[in-house]
């Protein structure tokens, strides 16, 4: 690892996102103090379906970083070392919630590390008021009926609406 590496604090946060939550946008307005640049990273997890396309989930975040600078938005369907070393990233940033979150982020940032030593992973602790949401929940809510305004930003919850009054049609 050189210290340029390090230097250049860009972190990669990247994630299912979908779709994205207001516990996410909370880690990058404050991810963005820490790091100069921060590439959400929308990436392909083999153990999910989801309900957004990546393109949707894409369109969501962009329309929710207008405002933050140093923000940019990106996909990638392979390894996620691989999308690290290939934009020059070292960093690789994710939101810690509950007890709960704590062996999935641990095995997930060891299986990283033991792939290439180059990267490491930040933990920020989710914010309080986003402690207990997913967007697992937030589906499952929202998909009987349920409210999640508040949990998620307002063209989410308007999609959320939208894709679910279609789903049951
Ligand atoms: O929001 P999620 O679903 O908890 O994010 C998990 C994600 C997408 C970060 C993880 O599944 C991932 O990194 N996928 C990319 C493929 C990969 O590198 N898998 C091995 C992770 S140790």
């Amino acid at each position: 690892m050189t210290q340029d590496k390090f230097a250049s604090r860009v972190a990669v946060y990247p994630g299912s996102f979908d779709p994205i939550t207001n516990g996410h946008v909370d880690i990058i307005k404050r991810g963005i103090r820490i790091f100069d640049e921060i590439i959400v990273l929308v990436a392909y997890n083999v153990n999910k379906e989801t309900l957004f396309s990546v393109e949707e989930r894409i369109q969501l975040i962009q329309e929710n970083m207008k405002e933050i600078r140093g923000v940019k938005v990106d996909c990638h369907s392979g390894l996620l070392v691989d999308y690290l070393k290939s934009s020059g990233a070292s960093i690789i940033l994710r939101g810690m919630r509950a007890l709960s979150d704590f062996e999935y982020e641990f095995q997930m940032a060891l299986m990283n590390r033991r792939q290439t030593r180059e990267i490491e992973t930040v933990f920020l602790m989710s914010g309080f008021k986003w402690f207990y949401t997913s967007s697992k929940l937030i589906k499952e809510v929202a998909s009987i009926g349920g409210s999640v305004k508040g949990l998620v930003p307002d063209n989410v919850h308007q999609r959320l609406i939208e894709k679910y009054n279609n789903i049951r049609r």
